[in-house]
């Protein structure tokens, strides 16, 4: 229903070499966020890590009060954290000042918010003028026929001389999507875009971030709408400040949603440098490992001495199973791929572990499942 997205660059894929290693595009690492208000202190984001790429759409979920709205501000810099970083493209969003701040945020963020927020003396393509006269991107004299374009993305250019006060719900939300594509930003944040949208509207609104994502756009968007949530590319779920971890809920799809919350919560956070073994055969079965980063190689030993890579797995596969399972030692040895960065994996104890597999038999016949499988490629090998 709506035409082509207008672009200055075509592909607004971005992966610039930076602090994040330009790996990801937004990539939070251990945020704490504590309020300090009369009535005490808050702590709305218990240590939060997080990784989106670009390209894709991730909706944010969780209940009233679980910290969504605190993790969006923080990727915005709407807000700042208490502790950790906040990495956006090759930008430490956590050490800008207010001025590089705002200067930063036009340029290289679109923001939608759930009440429009255009500003009400404003006409409707003023308002999408207005990130570019601020960020003083593209020359003053193409300004309004770039915003009139972008209205006309919209289907709103035959409103463009109206105020903000004149048009519907719905049609000042697709003016603030315009408004916030003015400066051709790569990631778009959205708190609840939806949320004083009838269904219909909503639909449409949905359908132009489905749109822009193909266009080449990173979308965040908090949603209380589940239908809507399931057609992101990825949810990420928010409880009580804490995040499940994304790794996790792929590498164990049969966990419930508070299996997952709880599980989040015990695993222990691990790194190793290319070549460092994670897991020594003959060693005793202590952990259950999933990798959140990198490769692993999984090696056994040749009859005639030298060694065999059986397997390569990477990120949100899991090892250390055949041991714990069979109660005994390690069979194989498992190191970080010689040929990358660092590996990171998460990791549960033998305890945990069996613990989660008693609670969850959707889980234990996965994982006995691959065991099998794995057993008789060790075999075969
Ligand atoms: N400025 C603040 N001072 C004190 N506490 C705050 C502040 N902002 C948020 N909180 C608290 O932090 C918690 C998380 O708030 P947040 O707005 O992130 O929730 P949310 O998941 O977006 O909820 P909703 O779905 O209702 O928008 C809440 O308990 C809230 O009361
Ligand atoms: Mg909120």
């Amino acid at each position: 229903m709506f035409g082509r997205w207008f672009s200055r660059n075509g592909s607004t894929n971005n992966s610039h070499a930076g602090p994040n290693g330009g790996k990801h595009l937004i990539d939070l690492r251990d945020v704490v966020k504590t309020y300090q208000s009369a009535a005490g202190s808050f702590t709305a984001l218990k240590g939060v890590s997080l990784t989106v790429d670009a390209g894709e759409f991730v909706a944010v979920i969780g209940k009233s009060g679980s910290g969504k709205s605190t993790l969006i501000n923080m990727i915005t810099g709407i807000d700042r954290p208490t502790s950790g970083e906040v990495i956006v493209g090759d930008t430490a969003v956590h050490t800008l000042s207010e001025g590089q701040m705002s200067v930063w945020r036009g340029k290289h963020l679109g923001i939608i918010f759930q009440f429009f927020q255009l500003l009400p003396t404003l006409t409707v393509v003023e308002n999408v003028m207005l990130p570019m006269d601020f960020c003083h991107t593209y020359r003053p004299s193409e300004r309004r026929a770039r915003a009139l374009a972008l209205l006309e993305q919209v289907e709103m250019v035959d409103q463009a001389n109206k105020l903000p006060a004149a048009i519907s719900g719905g049609q000042q939300q697709r003016v603030a999507i315009a408004r916030a594509l003015a400066n051709d930003p790569p990631i778009l944040v959205a708190d609840e875009p939806t949320g004083n949208l009838d269904s219909k509207t909503a639909e449409a609104v949905f359908q132009l971030f489905e749109r822009l994502v193909r266009a080449g756009k990173t979308i965040m968007m908090v949603t209380h709408d589940n239908d809507l949530a399931r057609r992101a590319s990825r949810s990420v779920i928010v409880s009580d400040g804490a995040i499940v971890n994304q790794y996790l809920a792929k590498a164990l799809p049969s966990l419930s949603l508070d299996q997952l919350i709880d599980v989040t919560r015990q695993l222990d956070h691990l790194t190793y440098q290319p070549g460092q073994p994670i897991v020594q055969r003959g060693a005793e079965a202590d952990y259950f490992y999933i990798i959140t980063q990198g490769n692993v190689e999984v090696i056994l030993d040749q009859p005639g001495g030298g060694e065999l890579i059986a397997e390569v797995l990477g990120e949100g596969q899991y090892f250390g199973e055949l041991g714990l399972l069979g109660g005994g030692n390690r069979r194989a040895t498992v190191r970080a791929a010689h040929d990358g960065g660092p590996v990171e994996v998460v990791a549960l104890d033998r305890n945990e572990f069996h613990a989660l597999l008693a609670a969850s038999e959707g889980t234990r016949a996965d994982v006995e499942r691959v065991a099998e499988e794995r057993r008789a490629a060790n075999t075969a090998a």
